[in-house]
């Protein structure tokens, strides 16, 4: 999220009225040289003006693109119109020393997860087999393979786009040896050719990890490991979003027969008002009962 937002406000203060400066929203996200902004509905015939302060505010920016729907559907795309700049939707992301190479119209893509793709690397010990479940362009399987030492992320993806981009990324990312992209469903994935294999298992799909958690435990080798479970959970004053989720997924896991603890949970980010990402880091010590 982009932090010049005082500028982009301060540019626009100029040409549009005081009640429609309010309506601007205060962040949105720079991909590479993109910038996606998001317009209410009373000002999206303002587009081009807010679109040009943000290319003024962000100079390296070289498209906008508005957000025309929220993220949507199993492949997690969100709908994009053109409002300036050069017309494209492909661009070229850096993020810890790696570099993602995505179309935002055909791929997810998020930069507001870099530090949560880095904090997992941190865990990855030497020699581990990694299983990303849901890993779009690669990003997190890619800042594993180059900040740590796993043997093996396998990555698997159920868009054909995003898996193209992987592969792509691998390469630009030199990490070919230790990337494997996989095209497919997770679970038939897991189910033909993973089980048993994994020291960790990646779970980024928070909208849907909690029906994949099965194929989690069944991809985990027989002597354990660590799942990294992804969920949104929305919380009322005084409740616990963490606790929440760890309640849910905890039952979810005895019924599964695993034997576990819930090592540590956090907020990944906020997506709403009372509405939050959350991640549980799961030490699993016997998956299979
Ligand atoms: C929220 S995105 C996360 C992508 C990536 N981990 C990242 O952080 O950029 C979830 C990804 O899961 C993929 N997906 C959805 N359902 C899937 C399934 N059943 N099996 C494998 N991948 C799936 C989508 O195509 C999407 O790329």
């Amino acid at each position: 999220m982009p932090k010049a937002k005082h500028g982009l406000k301060e540019k626009l203060k100029d040409i549009l009225s005081p009640s429609e400066l309010n309506l601007v929203y205060r962040s949105y996200d720079i991909v590479g040289d993109i910038a996606v902004i998001r317009v209410p509905d009373r000002l999206v015939e303002k587009s081009r003006l807010i679109a040009e302060a943000v290319m003024e505010t962000h100079k390296h920016v070289k498209t906008v693109l508005r957000q025309a729907t929220p993220v949507r559907g199993d492949l997690r795309i969100r709908g994009l119109e053109w409002v300036a700049g050069e017309k494209r939707t492909e661009t070229i992301h850096k993020e810890y020393g790696c570099i993602f190479k995505v179309d935002l119209e055909r791929c997810y893509f998020s930069p507001r997860l870099l530090h949560e793709r880095m904090r997992i690397a941190n865990l990855v010990e030497e020699g581990e087999t990694v299983i990303n479940m849901f890993a779009g362009v690669g990003c997190y399987s890619i800042i594993i393979a180059k900040h740590s030492k796993a043997r093996k992320v396998y990555s698997i993806d159920i868009n054909p786009e995003a898996v193209r981009y992987m592969r792509e990324n691998t390469k630009l990312n030199r990490v070919e040896n230790t990337v494997e992209p996989i095209e497919g469903d997770a679970r038939d994935v897991i189910l033909e050719r993973l089980r048993g294999v994994a020291d960790r298992v990646l779970m980024p799909l928070p909208e849907k990890a909690y029906e994949y958690v099965e194929y989690a435990l069944k991809a985990l080798k027989e002597c354990g490991g660590w799942i990294h479970y992804y969920d949104f959970e929305r919380a009322l004053r005084g409740e616990d979003p963490i606790k929440k989720v760890k309640e849910k997924l905890s039952k979810r896991l005895r019924s599964l027969k695993a034997e576990f603890t819930v090592s540590s949970g956090r907020v990944v980010r906020t997506v709403g008002p009372r509405f939050y990402q959350i991640v549980l880091d799961i030490l699993v010590e016997r998956p299979r009962g």
